[in-house]
């Protein structure tokens, strides 16, 4: 049979859209934020210039705010084929007031900012293509930007940190993190709205009609106050979104370096968020950083695995950084003993759900986030593990979407895109 090399390349190129790369060709027909930049990071490796024009892509159809939309729309896509479609999002028209583009759809939320740390990494692959092709420079201020309106205009809570003001931003729709938070909005009517994505999935391993219900009051919502941030019913802290936003001012600093620049102030950034996020996230009896609902004024007490993403910083301190591995490796996830991947939520919490989509099921980015963290912190074997674990369930499951963590039975879609460049880059 062919090797996991070759297969993950098919996929890539099965979702090829000639300018980006879908997530899946049935159930995310269209271009996803994080899922672009995850898929770059892999795509690096077969071909330089696609990951490059992956992200360009991407960056193209930023607001004039700054904001990153975290879907482009393929208008040769039919409306009903991903719902919430174009025209529930109507960005040129409700977004017009935050600088929306007039020549491509977007929705109007976020996701998370892995982008400067992908756009380095990919100039990486092939630095003299990058600079003849001007890569880093014509990406640079775009994502400076970028950066700029998540700190300007997301800062909900006042200490520093960013929130997101929908789950979809955070990426992890429907983790037990949200439902209190989520508790508190009331849902739009089920008749008001159809689901696409239950065409494609198992009812089982997706959100529920009442989780969605809540998800399209937020997004209809925020685009009747013109995508305008500080008004929403819905604002959480979260460690992993403001983990991959450090990660990414990092990697800006090393770009700045590579354009000229000194770099010093995305690194002096970098430090200050890294203190920010200790301060208001880290919950010594946890073991780990929690969400915050900035709406309640408190943490939200769920051990979610966004909250051992911060790992991956540098610039973590050491009694934390040993914490998180115990946590990591103990009971709640049991990484190495009942489990191969990681889980998107605790193993021992009450609302765990080995199937249903971010409430149990091992995902493969957030793995390879830890395999990364793990190995920056000196944890070979840990990390080595992580890493066999990841690219034989990867094989095994024809690179499904995530996997019941215990079983590593594919859950959600296959062929899925992080999952294939993911993998493709711990082969390189
Ligand atoms: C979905 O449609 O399930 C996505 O996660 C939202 O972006």
């Amino acid at each position: 049979p062919p090797s996991v090399q070759v297969r993950a390349a098919q996929v890539l190129e099965a979702n090829w859209t000639g300018r980006s790369t879908v997530p899946s060709r049935g159930l995310y027909p269209h271009q996803w934020s994080w899922d672009s930049a995850f898929i770059a990071i892999g795509l690096r490796h077969l071909s330089p210039l696609r990951a490059q024009t992956e992200l360009e892509t991407l960056l193209a159809a930023q607001w004039g705010d700054g904001r990153i939309p975290h879907i482009v729309f393929n208008p040769s896509v039919p409306l009903d084929a991903y719902f919430p479609s174009p025209d529930f999002w109507r960005s040129s028209a409700a977004g017009r007031a935050a600088g929306a583009p007039g020549t491509v759809q977007t929705s109007g939320i976020v996701q998370p900012p892995v982008h400067a740390l992908a756009a380095w990494l990919v100039h990486l692959a092939d630095p003299g293509l990058s600079r003849a092709r001007g890569f880093l420079r014509r990406a640079h201020p775009r994502l400076a930007a970028w950066h700029r309106y998540l700190l300007g205009r997301r800062d909900l809570g006042g200490a520093g940190l960013v929130s997101v003001v929908h789950p979809w931003e955070q990426g992890m729709d429907n983790s037990p993190c949200w439902d209190r938070p989520l508790s508190r909005v009331a849902p739009a009517p089920a008749r008001s709205f159809r689901r696409a994505d239950l065409d494609h999935g198992t009812p089982e391993d997706r959100p529920t009609d009442l989780d969605y219900g809540r998800y399209v009051r937020l997004a209809a919502d925020y685009r009747d106050g013109g995508y305008a941030d500080g008004r929403g019913e819905f604002a959480v802290e979260d460690p992993a979104f403001n983990a991959l936003l450090i990660a990414s001012e990092h990697a800006l600093a090393r770009i700045a370096q590579e354009l000229g620049a000194s770099g010093r102030e995305h690194a002096a950034r970098a430090e200050r968020l890294t203190a920010a996020l200790v301060q208001r996230l880290w919950d010594p009896a946890a073991g780990m950083f929690l969400c915050r609902d900035v709406r309640a004024g408190e943490p939200i007490p769920e051990r979610g695995v966004s909250g051992l993403i911060p790992l991956l910083l540098p610039g973590l301190p050491r009694d934390l950084v040993a914490t998180l591995v115990r946590t990591l490796c103990g009971p709640h996830f049991g990484l190495g003993g009942t489990t191969r991947l990681v889980p998107s939520y605790d193993l021992l919490g009450a609302a765990f759900d080995a199937h249903r989509y971010w409430r149990g099921p091992a995902w493969f980015n957030t793995s390879w986030l830890l395999e990364r963290g793990l190995r920056l912190h000196g944890e070979r074997g840990r990390a080595d593990a992580l890493r066999r674990g990841i690219l034989h369930t990867a094989g095994a499951s024809g690179f499904a979407e995530y996997v019941d963590p215990y079983t590593a039975r594919a859950c959600g879609t296959t062929g899925f895109g992080w999952t294939a460049a993911l993998a493709l880059d711990l082969l390189h």
